[in-house]
């Protein structure tokens, strides 16, 4: 009898820390934030709720959220250096360079002096992350220079007013709620990790909120909303898209949007964004997206044994919201600020330096030869 080989690397089923944050799947608790449920969550609270759990381990209070709601609306504008900043990256640019850049410039212009101050910090990110997507995408568009003035209450309806330049639909904006509480917080997926290693060396919260924003546009991880748009839009009907998935399977290509290091047999939050997925798609009519991304998620569970995650569905989601795929990942980083950000405060609030080993397996013992006697017939690779 073969036994497959296990699949080792990548740091899987290594637990790397301790936090209060959040679970992923575990010992049947399956995907909670500080505790309550996520199918809760996404039922029953808004994003700013969510945020604010995050953050302060607890949800709000009436008088709490409030108040956070109103912070979070009067920081939403961006300083003039970093509007220019932005006007100055090319139309051509990816959005997540255009956050990461955003996000690197704003602790420029108002450094984290003190980790007194860390819950502004945040909150700055949390309220000023959609101006900045928003501000770009806009202005690098046609040169409109929006402003920051809004009767959106949330972040939802605020990014998608300032994003097409009018009030959305009441569906959209709680759809789009919706999808950033489901995309708040993942336990130590690698953007948290690289923001917690970063931390952890004492550093500022905007460099490890910079260093996740480049982790997370990596393929493998945000960017798969992305890849998984550009997959399902190639087919025109269920049937053709199974015979191209059928083909991509036997070319060992991977489907972006699905599969997860964590999860096993299903990602909790797929049930719920592909319900609105479905909701959007009849609100606009569609007959093609959602059909077509059903049979791939079928073929992918007939073939491999493989659910779709948050990605998958997150993509035609968002498509039906009239959002430009490029957009996808940024709109990943608005929410997901609020998870960084509350690992950096637990990172430092019982701190030790992250620095692991490593199993050394290059040459040993090599004798060292002068420059004029080097020779490539001498090398090992
Ligand atoms: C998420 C992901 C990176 C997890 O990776 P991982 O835990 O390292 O899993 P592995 O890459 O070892 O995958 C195990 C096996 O399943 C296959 N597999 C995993 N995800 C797959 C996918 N999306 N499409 C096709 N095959 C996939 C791998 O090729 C591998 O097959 P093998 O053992 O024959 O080599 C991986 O599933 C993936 O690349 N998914 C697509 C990207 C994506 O959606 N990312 C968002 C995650 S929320």
């Amino acid at each position: 009898m073969t036994t497959k080989k296990k699949k080792t690397g990548g740091l899987a089923g290594v637990v790397a820390g301790q936090t209060a944050i959040c679970t992923v799947g575990k010992e049947g608790k399956g995907l909670n934030y500080r505790g309550y449920s996520i199918f809760d969550l996404a039922e029953h609270a808004t994003f700013e709720e969510v945020a604010f759990l995050l953050l302060h381990g607890e949800l709000p209070l009436l008088k709490e959220l409030d108040s956070f709601k109103s912070r979070l609306r009067s920081q939403r504008a961006l300083p003039a250096p970093v509007a220019e900043t932005l006007e100055k990256i090319p139309a051509t640019a990816h959005p997540m360079d255009v956050l990461r850049t955003g996000c690197s410039m704003l602790g420029v212009i108002e450094p984290e002096e003190s980790f007194d101050q860390q819950m502004s910090v945040a909150i700055r990110m949390l309220a000023s992350f959609p101006s900045m997507l928003a501000y770009w995408h806009r202005f690098s568009q046609d040169g409109t220079k929006i402003d920051f003035e809004s009767s959106e209450e949330g972040i939802a309806g605020y990014f998608l007013e300032k994003l097409h330049g009018k009030t959305p639909s009441d569906l959209t904006r709680d759809a789009m709620d919706c999808s950033l509480i489901l995309y708040a917080e993942h336990e130590f997926n690698a953007s948290t990790f690289t923001a917690r290693v970063c931390t952890a060396t004492l550093s500022d919260m905007y460099s490890a909120i910079t260093g996740a924003i480049g982790t997370l546009r990596g393929p493998l991880h945000g960017g798969a909303n992305e890849a998984a748009m550009e997959l399902i839009e190639k087919f025109q009907t269920p049937d053709q898209a199974e015979e191209g998935i059928m083909k991509m399977l036997a070319d060992k290509e991977l489907i972006m949007g699905f599969g997860h290091r964590v999860y096993t047999v299903s990602d909790p939050r797929n049930e719920v964004i592909k319900g609105w997925a479905k909701r959007l798609g009849e609100e606009v009519g569609d007959e093609v997206l959602y059909p077509v991304s059903e049979r791939i998620a079928d073929v992918m569970w007939r073939e491999k044994k493989l659910f779709p995650n948050l990605d998958f569905f997150s993509a035609s989601a968002y498509h039906f919201m009239g959002i430009p795929t490029a957009l996808f990942t940024p709109i990943f980083v608005l929410s997901r600020v609020s998870g960084w950000a509350s690992h950096v405060i637990e990172q430092r609030g019982n701190n030790r330096l992250i620095r692991p080993g490593a199993e050394y397996i290059g040459p040993d013992n090599r004798d060292f030869v002068a420059l004029e006697d080097r020779s490539f017939d001498d090398r090992m690779v």
